[in-house]
């Protein structure tokens, strides 16, 4: 059985499922509730900045270019209405928390940006 939460967007814009941590991506219209996670080493992707096509994510680690779309796909199945939003957590047994954390992912795209290494 699958537990749900509901999250104050206002106030929060991360879950803690056990040590795996999800933050909230906003996407035009949209936000997506994805998972903190570089695929290189599992650097923090919500502390990276955007390319300036918007299409990518630099990560702080290693300079990782993850695509969007590919980070789009670790999404947590959440339906938001203004302020709140209702998200569908996988059941585990673990501790669910949420906080309020920095998220550079949000910010517009960084124009310093140099390409480099991708992942998609
Ligand atoms: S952990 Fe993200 S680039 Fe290495």
């Amino acid at each position: 059985m699958a537990r749900v939460i509901v999250m104050d967007l206002s106030r929060h814009n991360t879950v803690m499922i056990g040590h795996d941590r999800y933050f909230v991506l906003h996407e035009g219209e949209r936000s997506v509730l994805v998972r903190d996670h570089c695929p290189h080493r599992g650097g923090p992707l919500s502390l990276a900045r955007r390319t300036p096509d918007g299409r990518r994510l630099s990560c702080p680690w290693h300079g990782t270019k993850v695509g969007v779309s590919a980070v789009k796909r670790s999404c947590l199945p959440m339906v938001r209405s203004g302020d709140e939003a209702v998200v569908v957590l996988p059941e585990t047994g673990v501790p669910v928390s949420v906080i309020h954390k920095e998220i550079l992912a949000n910010l517009p795209p960084d124009p310093t940006h140099d390409e480099g290494a991708e992942s998609r």
